[in-house]
């Protein structure tokens, strides 16, 4: 299946702009910073920084350009994710483990790799097939730039010096949203799914219809006071709220605040530092099963993700995007659909009906992991601006809460 290639500048020029935003990202980091691997599930950022470069070399540059020789030949293994039909790789665990290459050979290969790209554009930049790669590592890349910033908070989460990884963020303004409430969302045989204008990734596809039941979605996201209350009310020690894989991964790891929170519910650890919670600012860093809990102990229940995106396709996605510069939810007025946190839905991120994976070794991004996890909607307050649509969807386990996870909720019948 092609990729819509739709770019809006010229190509050159938005590889250009992408892969400078990478570098600037980790432009307030040590080289030691960039090494360390805090859990599994983080990867360092020189990492993320090269394995977004392996990238357009092995799915870009070597079956395109024949011209095109490797930096070096042991990086193929060492930044290949998770792509088994590429070929065998560093194990994801031991990331953290590589102090070579160095962040400045790592840089060097960037700009290898950069310069080749761009001399295969301007060479064959009329080739859709290269043009649809390009575009997809484009999307690949800021995928990682999300991850390179929620990798970076969980590392320095654990420095008891709570040194901040950009001290120049913004702090957003704090103002007290309206009164929870409902509208009514539409309901019947909807169309869903990616447009067909413009990129999308594989699981976006193919477009289809879907039945809604009456159902009602919330106006705004659920707050910091809002989830305190859920804490003091003392919701984490009521099994009656919670799954029960919920209520085991409560008790298994102790939780009783969301991760990031301090024990006094007063302040929080943020890209900028440590900081006062906002009591009006949108919770983050929930796990599904703390979502599910606090919308059964609110008398609702999460959104399907179908709900959320036909909220979500009457608006235009705007909002407290990467480019805001505050890297961390802030209090608003709208919808918040998009933006600030991802959203919880209670969806099973599974196939759509006809679902078809990408040919070749591309069909391993996102088909292969249609299995245990849930769709989140929505973007988060450090994913690009451009990087987000109604039909996107993201997925995590459901005991994930390092990303910028967050909750709206959602109740059955019509008010
Ligand atoms: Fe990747």
């Amino acid at each position: 299946m092609p990729i819509p290639a739709t770019a809006t500048t010229p190509l050159p020029a938005d590889f250009e702009r992408v892969r400078a935003t990478s570098v600037e990202l980790a432009s307030t980091l040590s080289p030691e910073d960039t090494v360390v691997q805090s859990m599994p599930d983080v990867s360092p950022t020189k990492w993320h920084l090269a394995h977004v470069t392996w990238f357009f070399e092995r799915f870009v540059l070597e079956p395109f350009d024949d011209s095109y020789r490797r930096l070096n030949d042991g990086y193929d293994f060492l930044f290949n994710s998770y792509y088994y039909s590429a070929g065998q790789m560093h194990a994801r665990p031991k990331r953290g483990m590589l102090t070579r290459p160095t962040l400045d050979e790592v840089l060097a290969y960037r700009r290898h790799v950069d310069a080749a790209i761009q001399k295969l554009l301007h060479d064959r930049g009329d080739d859709a097939e290269i043009i649809s790669r390009v575009i997809l590592g484009l999307n690949h890349e800021q995928q990682h730039q999300e991850l390179l910033l929620t990798d970076i908070l969980h590392v320095f989460a654990q420095n008891p010096l709570q040194p901040a990884v950009n001290p120049s963020l913004r702090i957003p303004a704090s103002s007290a949203p309206d009164s929870y409430a409902f509208v009514t969302g539409p309901s019947g045989v909807h169309e869903v799914g990616a447009s067909g204008e413009g990129f999308c990734f594989d699981n976006e596809t193919p477009r289809h219809a879907a039945l809604l039941h009456e159902h009602r979605i919330g106006t705004r996201l659920v707050t910091n006071a809002e989830y305190r209350e859920f804490i003091e009310a003392g919701a984490y020690h009521d099994s009656n709220l919670w799954l029960s894989d919920g209520w085991a991964t409560v008790n298994e790891r102790c939780w009783n605040r969301p991760l990031y929170w301090a024990e006094d519910l007063e302040s929080q650890f943020t890209l900028g530092g440590q900081r006062d919670i906002d009591p009006h600012a949108p919770v983050c860093h929930v796990s599904y099963y703390e979502a599910d809990a606090f919308a059964r102990w609110a008398g609702a229940r999460l959104p399907t993700e179908f709900e959320w995106e036909l909220a979500a396709v009457a608006e235009t996605p705007a909002g407290n995007f990467m480019e805001s510069r505050y890297w961390t939810p802030a209090s608003g007025s709208g919808s918040q659909l998009f933006g600030d946190v991802w959203e919880w839905t209670s969806s099973p991120y599974a196939p759509y009906p006809g679902f078809e994976p990408l040919a070749g070794s591309l069909g391993e991004y996102n088909g292969k992991f249609m299995c245990n996890q849930m769709t989140v909607r929505g973007g988060s307050c450090v994913t690009a601006t451009d990087h987000i649509r109604a039909s996107y969807r993201s997925f995590f386990y459901p005991d994930a809460r390092w990303q910028f996870l967050g909750i709206r909720l959602a109740k059955d019948g019509v008010a």
